[in-house]
């Protein structure tokens, strides 16, 4: 639809731009924090709460202090945490058999925010990269990272989070055909009502560095993971790879990263008008956090905007280590 506009100067755009109170009327687009999904890395121990240099104000957190996490979100009105495991480089090993032990970090993460905080919804990762001696989301056989080998461990993966009470399962692995693999596990072993939020569109980004440091994979990775993630110059196939991931059984789609691909957030949501999110990754967290340090510019201001920008995009909820700050900003 296009809107009708009357030549100046019966009309005059800027008229109701004069009050923040006619801004606030009319303004088309809103961030809350029920708009937000908050990313948390969880490691050994208790009371232990240890800095990440490349993303300062995030912590990896015991699995105590992501319980009271967890109980602030919910107080902030945050729907879901998200967890990522920093695992003891002792566990890495080539079958990453980690990755499906119930009583891995991010299984007993779930389980201790699921009794003490029932209301918030926890979100898990599926992928191999946290217990994989290489760093790779997948097994790597011949220099190769395969895929359907991969998805049968990614399934059980899946089945021992949501055992652990997942509340929402997110593979960020980019094989092929684990949506599909996934949710029919799902369906077989009565998890009827776990969801599925697919990391459908996640390209290969230099903007995932602060990220593998956090989740202790930086030094592991081999390569790079470009023969399974996007290639940035692509956008027909974010399409394919959504429709794909809808066909199989997705609930939720995601584009990652967010900042850099919003023009990918408005086409999907624009061609499926499905739940779509954006994964503001820990690259644009630290931009936006050192320029906001060395005061070259307004850390408040542009954190709003940038999530602004995801709901103006088309996205119905943004991932972001924002979440907390943001939430304490918007209840005043
Ligand atoms: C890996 C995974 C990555 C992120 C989430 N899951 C990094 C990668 O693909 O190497 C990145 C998140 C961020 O940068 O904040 N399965």
């Amino acid at each position: 639809m296009k809107p009708t506009t009357a030549p100046f100067p019966a009309t005059r755009l800027r008229r109701l731009r004069r009050t923040a109170g006619l801004r606030d009327l009319v303004q088309e687009n809103t961030v809350t924090p029920a708009d937000f999904i908050w990313p948390v890395f969880v490691r050994d121990g208790e009371g232990v709460k240890e800095p990440i240099p490349s993303m300062p104000g995030v912590f990896r957190l015991s699995v105590d202090l992501v319980v009271e996490a967890a109980r602030e979100a919910h107080v902030l009105g945050i729907p879901v945490i998200c967890l990522f495991p920093y695992t003891d480089p002792a566990l890495k090993t080539e079958d990453c058999a980690e990755a499906w032990n119930p009583e891995n970090l991010s299984n007993r993460a779930t389980r201790a925010i699921k009794e003490a905080v029932p209301d918030i919804a926890v979100m898990t990762d599926v992928a191999l990269d946290p217990y994989n001696i290489n760093g790779h989301d997948g097994f790597v056989e011949d220099g190769y990272v395969v895929n359907d080998r991969t998805v049968e461990a990614l399934v059980k993966q899946a089945l021992s989070q949501a055992a652990a009470g997942a509340d929402i399962i997110g593979p960020s692995d980019m094989m092929d055909g684990r949506i599909g693999a996934l949710r029919n596990a799902l369906e077989t072993e009565q998890y009827h009502n776990v969801a599925l939020l697919s990391y459908s569109a996640k390209y290969a980004s230099g903007f995932y560095g602060p990220f593998r440091d956090a989740v202790g994979a930086s030094g592991a990775l081999k390569g790079d993971k470009k023969t399974y993630q996007m290639n940035a110059g692509n956008s027909d196939e974010a399409m394919r790879l959504i429709e794909r991931d809808l066909q199989e059984g997705a609930d939720m789609i995601m584009v990652k990263p967010g900042m850099p691909y919003l023009d990918i957030c408005r086409r999907a949501k624009d061609m499926f008008g499905v739940p779509t999110f954006a994964y503001q990754v820990s690259g644009e967290y630290a931009m936006l956090m050192g320029a906001a340090e060395r005061g070259w510019m307004d850390g408040e201001k542009i954190m709003m905007e940038s999530l602004l920008s995801f709901k103006r995009a088309g996205c119905d909820g943004v991932l972001t280590y924002f979440a907390p700050a943001a939430a304490r900003l918007l209840n005043g």
